[in-house]
């Protein structure tokens, strides 16, 4: 049997872990058995002669054969620094849902696979913050740790983005601060945070780190590795009386990384924001910070409730307040309407190096706050299978060693 063979092949100082929450064993041999080491090698030997056509690298041969042997010996195998850089840069490439995918080469890759305690990850997490704010010339970066490897699940990091507002829930069932984070502030709780009392509009959230297969504990962000900016409007003195801000790293942490079918679970990567992200989404949405009613009473524009405009045009206003407060800080941010420009040039150039490059059909995805005709998207561009190789969103914590996660997004 293939699952006696990979216990035995344990590394050395490797400790099997017991069963997850479900009872199944741990991946990759999950449920699957025999078809998930074929899975394994069919992505393994078409990931690998990608890596070897697309950088030059001469024939894969010899190199297959490694990595075959390695899957029959160890249940899995370990990429080189190489393989690792190209495919990060190849699943931000396949992402489906991002905008940002035009700079997918100009992506730093830290390579952190052997980093294993949770204070040690969440204290590479803040260096990360760090490197990839560079004082508000943001740089796109990523940091992978350990795969998952058969029994030996590797870490996982259970916050959406590794900066985060508390939502905290109020006796009345209100919600102070990002509603989207309630349940990870209950978990914060739970394990005993201290932070955000009173409860504040802008509470940091501390970093919630699981090490292999073991529980979860807390890491407070320290305060200076956080840029945050002050929302402000150009013309409107009273916008900054809003008491907006947002950070200025989106620093994603719990989608995992699919190189060649190995899974690395905890691989936080960044960008940075487009505008609507943060006013369209983050401070407009009606489940979120839903700012609208406010900046339009302000504006003093009739909010007649069958008609939606003054929506339109409170949005409208809060995105130019995004955009100009983070140019006005120094802090690297997109407009959504050359953005979408990039990445539809970068959708024809794929094409003409024959690499699908399809995007996501989410509505408004790409196209808020304007109608797709106004900025030139049409319904070819969104749509089309997603290829091998890319950002998934995180498996559940309860099953976490699962294999066999539905496809998945790149953007909120
Ligand atoms: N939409 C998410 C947010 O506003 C961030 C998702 C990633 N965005 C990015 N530009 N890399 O928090």
């Amino acid at each position: 049997m293939r699952d006696q063979k990979a216990r035995s092949a344990l590394l050395p100082g490797e400790v099997p872990v017991a069963l997850n929450q479900h009872g199944a064993p741990p991946w990759p041999l999950a449920g699957g058995g025999e078809s998930a080491v074929d899975d394994l090698h069919a992505s393994a030997r078409q990931f690998i002669t990608l890596f070897h056509a697309e950088n030059h690298a001469g024939p894969p041969f010899q190199r297959l054969w490694r990595v075959h042997r390695e899957i029959e010996e160890t249940g899995t195998y370990w990429h080189t620094p190489e393989e690792l850089a190209f495919g990060a840069r190849a699943a931000w490439r396949n992402s489906t849902r991002c905008i940002g995918r035009p700079y997918w080469h100009s992506l730093e890759v830290r390579d952190r696979r052997e980093v294993a305690s949770a204070p040690a990850i969440a204290a590479e997490c803040t260096a990360h913050l760090r490197e990839a704010t560079n004082g508000g010339q943001i740089r796109p970066m990523i940091t992978v740790f350990a795969p998952d490897r058969p029994y030996l699940p590797g870490p996982r990091i259970l916050n959406s983005q590794v900066v985060r507002y508390a939502g905290h829930e109020t006796a009345d069932g209100a919600v102070v601060g990002d509603p989207a984070n309630v349940d990870v502030t209950r978990l914060a709780r739970h394990l005993g945070w201290p932070g955000g009392r009173p409860a504040a509009r802008f509470d940091v959230l501390p970093l919630i780190v699981e090490e292999g297969g073991g529980l979860a504990a807390l890491h407070e962000l320290p305060a200076d590795a956080v840029l945050e900016v002050m929302i402000r409007h150009p013309d409107l003195a009273w916008f900054a009386g809003l008491g907006l801000r947002w950070y200025a790293v989106p620093m994603i942490s719990d989608m995992y990384l699919d190189i060649g079918g190995v899974r690395y679970p905890a691989a936080p990567f960044n960008g940075w924001h487009v505008c609507t992200e943060i006013g369209s989404r983050d401070l407009g949405d009606a489940s979120r910070y839903d700012q609208l009613r406010q900046i339009a009473q302000q504006l003093g524009l009739a909010m007649d409730p069958g008609r939606r405009r003054w929506k339109d045009r409170a949005m409208t206003e809060l995105n130019l307040a995004v955009l100009h407060s983070f140019t006005a800080s120094g802090v690297t941010i997109s407009d959504n309407h050359p953005e979408l420009a990039r990445l539809l040039q970068h959708m024809r150039r794929e094409e003409r190096h024959d690499r699908a490059c399809p995007a996501d059909q989410t509505p408004n995805l790409y196209r808020h706050p304007a109608p797709a005709q106004l900025i030139g998207l049409s319904s070819r561009d969104v749509s089309g299978p997603v290829p091998p190789g890319h950002h998934h969103p995180p498996p559940s914590v309860a099953d976490a060693p699962l294999i066999g996660v539905p496809e998945g997004r790149f953007m909120e």
